[in-house]
C-alpha cells in the first residue's frame, strides 16, 4: 500500500467523550494533515470491545500481561497474577468494561504513515508519563498505580492502532466497506503533489 494511503483506527474512549474532548482530538489529527474517511458514534457492547482488543490475538494478551508484570516487578511489588496470560486476561476484562461504559467515537484517519504518526500524537499508554504535547499527556493524568488501586483500565482517552496490520483488522471490526468514504481532499495536493501547480493565477 502507498504510504500516503495508510489508514489507522482511532477511538475516542468514553472518558474522552465525557471530558468534551471530541472536537479537540479531531482537530489535532485534522490539522496535521490527515484525512478523515470514516466516523461514527457507538455505544459498544462488552463483546465488541473484547473482539476489538483480541485482533492482536494471544500474542497481544501475553505481551500486555508481560508489560504489566514487569511494571509490578520494577516497583518491587508482587503481581497478583501467576502468569502473563492471566494478567493479560484481566487487562482485557477491564478494557471491555471501560470501552463499553458509554458512547465512543470511532474514526478512520488516512495519510502518510498514519499509524505511527497518530501514535506519536496520541502519546504513551500511561498519561502521567506521556510526553507533553501529546493528546494523552496534555489532557489527562491517570497512572498505572491509580488504575491498579481501582482494579480498572488506565483511562487514557484514546485508542490508536499500533501496526498497519492491526489497523486493517480493527477497521474491519468497526466499519462496513460502504461506511468508508473515498473522496478528494483539496489539501492533499499541497501535502503530496510533486509540483505545487495551480496556486498562481
Ligand atoms: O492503547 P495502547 O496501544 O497505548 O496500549 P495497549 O498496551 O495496547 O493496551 C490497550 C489499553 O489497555 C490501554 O490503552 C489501557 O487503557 C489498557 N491497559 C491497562 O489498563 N493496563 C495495562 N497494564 C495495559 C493496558
Ligand atoms: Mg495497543
Amino acid at each position: 500500500m502507498e504510504a500516503t494511503k495508510e489508514r489507522t483506527l482511532v477511538i475516542i474512549k468514553p472518558d474522552g467523550v465525557q471530558r468534551s474532548l471530541i472536537g479537540e482530538i479531531v482537530k489535532r489529527y485534522e490539522q496535521v494533515g490527515l484525512k478523515l474517511i470514516g466516523i461514527k458514534m457507538v455505544i459498544p457492547t462488552p463483546e465488541m470491545a473484547q473482539a476489538h482488543y483480541m485482533v492482536g490475538g494471544e500474542e497481544w494478551l501475553t505481551s500486555v500481561g508481560e508489560k504489566a508484570m514487569a511494571s509490578y516487578e520494577k516497583k518491587g511489588e508482587k503481581s497478583p497474577f501467576a502468569t502473563p496470560r492471566e494478567c493479560g486476561q484481566a487487562v482485557l476484562n477491564r478494557n471491555a468494561r471501560y470501552m463499553s461504559a458509554g458512547p465512543v467515537v470511532v474514526m478512520i484517519w488516512q495519510g502518510n504513515r498514519a499509524v505511527p504518526l497518530v501514535r506519536k500524537m496520541t502519546g504513551g499508554t500511561e498519561p502521567l508519563s506521556s510526553d507533553v504535547g501529546t493528546i494523552r499527556g496534555d489532557f489527562t493524568l491517570d497512572s498505572y498505580a491509580l488504575a491498579d488501586l481501582g482494579e480498572r483500565s488506565v483511562r487514557n482517552l484514546i485508542h490508536a492502532s499500533g501496526e498497519v496490520s492491526e489497523a486493517e483488522k480493527e477497521i474491519a471490526i468497526w466499519f462496513k466497506p460502504e461506511e468508508i468514504l473515498s473522496y478528494r481532499l483539496i489539501a492533499d495536493e499541497i501535502l503530496y503533489d510533486i509540483n505545487l501547480d495551480g496556486i498562481l493565477e
